[in-house]
C-alpha cells in the first residue's frame, strides 16, 4: 500500500524540480540570507518539526538542517541508525509512516537511494535527500547558489569536475540538465560516469575527458570531491593509487578561466583531490558553499512545508 498525501513534494534528487522552482528557491535564498544577516526575525515554521536520520557520518549536513530549522522557528530531531529501531531491521516502510505522522518533514542521509524513494513511498511529509550513494541535492543547490552569488547565473556556463563520478558528480550532471550549462567530467579509466545511475535525460550536457587538465582548460568553475566516498573505504588504498594524477593543483587552475571559482563539497583532503594552495587560495569559495548549506535548505523546507511564499 502507497500512501501518499496527494499535493507532498520531496526533494530525492535534482531532477524532481523545474528551473523555475529553482529560481524562485534561489531568489528567497538570497532574501532569506538577508534577513538572517540583518538580524530579522523569520519564523514561518514555528511549531513544525524536522526528523533528521543519518546512517552515515555528517558535520554540515546536520548543522545546516538542524541549525536551519531553528532558525526558522522549529525543532530538529536526530535519529541515526546506532540507537533507534532503524539499525534493529524495522523496515524503512514501517519508519516512514511513524515518523511522518510526528513530524512535518524528514531529511535522510544513507546508503542507496532506493532507501529513500522507500522512504517517502510512504511518507506523509516531504522528504529530503541529505546524501545518498547516488545523490547529494542539497550540497549542489548550495553549490550553484555560491556561483550565482558571486558570478551571476550559471546558464551556459562549464563546470570542470576533477576525480570521481560520485554523488555530488551526478547531482551535477543533473543540474546542468535542468539548469543548462554544461558539465566535463574526467575521471581516472574504469570510474567514469554511468548515465543511467546518474538519472540523466540524455549526453547534451556533458562530456567526458580523459585529460583533468584538458577538462579545466577555460571553464568556469572547477570542482572536485573526496577519492573514497562514505560506503565505500576498502577501495581506498586502490583509490589513492588510481587517482593520484586527477588533483586539482595551481596548474589547472591556471588553465581555468581568470575568473574561475574552485568548489568543494568538503570534507576536503589537503594534498589528495586538491592542494592546500588552491582549497586555501583567492579563487576557492569554499566556506561560502559551506555556509550556503544553510541559507538554501531554509528557503527548501519552508518551501517544501508552505510552498511558494511571497514575502
Ligand atoms: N558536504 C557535506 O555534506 O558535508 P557533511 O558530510 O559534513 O554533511
Ligand atoms: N562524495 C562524498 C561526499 C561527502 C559530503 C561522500 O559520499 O562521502
Amino acid at each position: 500500500m502507497r500512501i501518499v498525501k496527494p499535493g507532498v513534494k520531496h526533494f530525492l534528487q535534482f531532477k524532481d524540480f523545474t528551473r523555475d522552482e529553482f529560481d524562485y528557491l534561489f531568489e528567497r535564498t538570497r532574501w532569506i540570507k538577508e534577513q538572517f544577516k540583518s538580524y530579522q526575525q523569520h519564523r514561518p515554521l514555528i511549531d513544525r518539526t524536522l526528523v533528521m536520520i543519518f546512517e552515515k557520518a555528517s558535520t554540515r549536513t546536520r548543522l545546516s538542517f538542524e541549525a536551519g530549522m531553528q532558525q526558522l522557528g522549529g525543532a530538529a530531531i536526530y535519529l541515526n541508525t546506532r540507537d533507534s529501531q532503524l539499525g534493529r531491521g524495522e523496515p524503512v516502510e514501517d519508519a516512514a509512516q511513524v515518523i511522518s505522522r510526528m513530524s512535518d518533514l524528514i531529511m535522510i542521509r544513507t546508503f542507496e537511494q532506493e532507501t529513500v524513494e522507500r522512504l517517502s513511498a510512504y511518507s506523509r511529509v516531504p522528504v529530503i535527500n541529505g546524501l545518498t550513494n547516488e545523490y547529494h541535492p542539497c550540497q549542489i543547490m548550495a553549490d550553484i547558489y555560491t556561483y550565482i552569488e558571486h558570478r551571476g547565473p550559471i546558464q551556459g556556463k562549464t563546470v570542470a569536475w576533477i576525480g570521481d563520478s560520485n554523488n555530488v558528480c551526478n547531482t551535477w550532471l543533473q543540474a546542468a540538465e535542468v539548469l543548462d550549462f554544461n558539465v566535463r567530467v574526467s575521471t581516472p579509466p574504469g570510474y567514469g560516469v554511468e548515465p543511467e545511475r546518474a538519472g540523466l535525460y540524455g549526453t547534451d550536457h556533458f562530456e567526458q575527458i580523459d585529460d583533468p587538465m584538458a577538462a579545466a582548460t577555460n571553464a568556469d568553475i572547477v570542482t572536485t570531491d573526496v577519492w573514497t566516498s562514505m560506503g565505500f573505504e576498502s577501495e581506498n588504498e586502490e583509490r589513492k593509487r588510481d587517482f593520484a594524477d586527477w588533483q586539482v593543483d595551481a596548474d589547472m587552475m591556471r588553465v581555468a578561466r581568470h575568473d574561475a571559482l574552485f568548489l568543494h563539497c568538503l570534507p576536503a583532503h589537503r594534498g589528495e583531490e586538491v592542494t592546500a594552495e588552491v582549497l586555501d587560495g583567492p579563487q576557492s569559495v569554499v566556506w561560502d558553499e559551506a555556509e550556503n548549506r544553510l541559507h538554501v535548505q531554509k528557503a527548501l523546507m519552508e518551501y517544501l512545508v508552505l510552498g511558494h511564499m511571497n514575502s
